[in-house]
């Protein structure tokens, strides 16, 4: 039998453990378990940490159930990866191995007032004061604020910082405190690509930087070890891994990230677009760090390898796409399943002229916008949900655009096709509706998993491990199918520039 890796790819809807050819990539066996999201005041939303651990040791344990029911023995697991919905925020007790609070989710707003007071104290007002350093403007939606948030409002994590058995971490962290040991000697880490999502991390020197947590007032020592995104962390000892106990996990990267390496784009320019919760488009810039003129974020991509250079990425984010599917579900009860969009969506073929700006977290790439708030407008006596669900994905689609653009002017070289992956590529509604308003094809792999499959491959591939080779002749073939644009550029820049105007008043909806 051939050599298998897994990953736990810990999303911020659903957490799913897949099992991974290391040879051909194929995809053997998974699970998944949705995850529970409070929202306990306007604009909070949080998260259970122990709810989480739960859920990546259920999905552990069923996926190891169906793979002996496949008669593959689980001893050819060599490794496994971690990759994680990125920015969302712990502290737990190290002590204890209690988490003190709630996991503040990145979409979480509470935040929004420090922002302000942070951008009006910031030279020149500038949101982007502190981009030189960390490749981020100043919101809501990185670590250090939601620390800040915690360091200030709960005893409990104030209790723990001066007893010194406070431990902040990503999820990525959390995950693999807990599966090393927990309060048993777990290992506390992340990787830069984690790291660079904090606002605390220097993107230059790979370090963690003492004037940024002067400026966000957080003490150093709670901060967890930077690592590469390949490399060996820990054995899974945890009495919860099962049968997987003993077996080293050696990948780490920020689900983006993992999609990046997925998608195989590892050389200068190639870019992919992934479909989550949010939507993200990354395009690689190499090694060197490119500061966007135009709204994006420098991130750090990825470095797979103690030795390796780190490689950085232009990111566009998306706040809001699949989880205006979600809303229109839990909120609207206008679809009974996430799926049932597509048919509605078909059924209109159109939106008849509604557009909806889906900014329930404020507006983020290109327009860092906290305060911009949702609208749907263009209504007319003949709209109904299934024009309405029509809206919901162009709104996604338009997103992209955006971004697209924003991506183009800062490289120069315009993309001619969009990689795309994740849970809402497999609405070939949608994949078609964003070639149309793209006008260049999208191209979608037939097994969408990739932020799991990035996270296999650096676990495969680290020293120690070496049972999955990165190098470019040795890429496994992964299939894919292709959507060109069926409408005219036209028809499409007509609907993009609507959508402009729809932003606008979703901008300034209270003037
Ligand atoms: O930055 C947030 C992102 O990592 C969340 O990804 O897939 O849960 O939407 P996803």
């Amino acid at each position: 039998m051939e050599p298998l890796i897994a990953a736990i790819d810990q999303g911020t809807s659903s957490t799913r453990f897949l099992v991974f050819n290391a040879k051909t990539a194929e995809l053997i066996s998974h699970h998944q378990v949705e995850i529970n999201q409070s929202f306990p005041k306007e604009g909070w939303v949080e998260e259970d940490p122990k709810e989480i651990m739960q859920s990546v040791y259920e999905c552990m344990e069923r996926t190891c159930e169906k793979l002996c029911q496949l008669n593959i023995d689980i001893s050819n697991i060599k490794a496994v990866g971690v990759t994680n919905q990125r920015e969302t925020t712990l502290v737990w007790d190290k002590v204890t191995g209690e988490p003190l609070y709630n996991a503040i989710v990145w979409l979480d707003l509470r935040t929004q007032s420090t922002v302000e007071r942070l951008i009006n104290k910031a030279p020149g007002r500038n949101k982007n004061h502190l981009k030189h350093k960390t490749g981020l403007p100043i919101s809501t939606y990185f670590s250090a604020v939601k620390l800040r948030w915690l360091l200030d409002n709960v005893d409990e994590v104030q209790q723990a910082v001066l007893s010194e058995r406070a431990m902040f971490g990503t999820v990525d962290s959390w995950i693999i405190w807990c599966l090393t040991g927990g309060r048993n000697g777990g290992v506390h880490c992340t990787d830069v690509s984690n790291a660079s999502r904090t606002m605390l991390f220097n993107i230059h020197t790979l370090e963690w930087d003492p004037e940024l947590c002067r400026y966000f007032d957080v003490p150093m020592e709670i901060l967890p070890k930077v690592r590469s995104s390949s490399e060996i962390y820990g054995w899974m000892v945890s009495s919860k891994a099962g049968s997987l106990a003993g077996v080293p996990i050696s990948g780490c990267l920020g689900d983006q990230s993992a999609a990046l390496v997925g998608q195989m784009c590892f050389k200068e320019g190639q870019a992919k677009n992934t479909y989550g919760t949010g939507c993200f488009l990354l395009r690689n810039t190499g090694t060197k760090p490119v500061v966007s003129e135009h709204g994006l974020l420098t991130t750090v991509a990825y470095k797979l390898g103690k030795d390796e250079p780190a490689c950085y990425a232009l990111e566009g984010s998306v706040a809001i796409a699949g989880a205006v599917v979600r809303w229109l579900k839990d909120n609207m009860g206008i679809v009974q399943s996430s799926s049932e969009i597509e048919k509605l969506a078909a059924a209109a073929g159109t939106s008849y002229g509604c557009y909806f700006v889906p900014a329930f977290s404020g507006l983020y790439a290109p327009y860092w916008e906290p305060s911009a708030r949702g609208i749907i407008c263009g209504l007319t006596q003949f709209t109904n949900r299934n024009h309405l669900a029509f809206a919901a994905l162009e709104a996604v689609c338009f997103q992209t655009r955006e971004i697209l653009d924003a991506m183009n002017q800062d490289s120069g070289v315009p993309l001619t096709q969009l990689q795309v992956d994740g849970g809402m590529t497999s609405n070939r509604l949608l994949m078609q509706l964003q070639a149309d308003i793209l006008c260049i094809p999208v191209v979608r792999p037939t097994m969408s998993e990739t932020s799991a499959l990035g996270a296999a491959m650096a676990a495969g591939a680290a020293e120690g491990v070496e049972v999955w080779n990165l190098s470019p002749d040795h890429l496994p073939h992964v299939s894919s199918e292709k959507y060109d644009p069926q409408i005219n550029s036209d028809e499409s820049e007509f609907r993009f520039a609507r959508w402009k105007k729809a932003v606008q008043k979703a901008m300034n909806w209270e003037t």
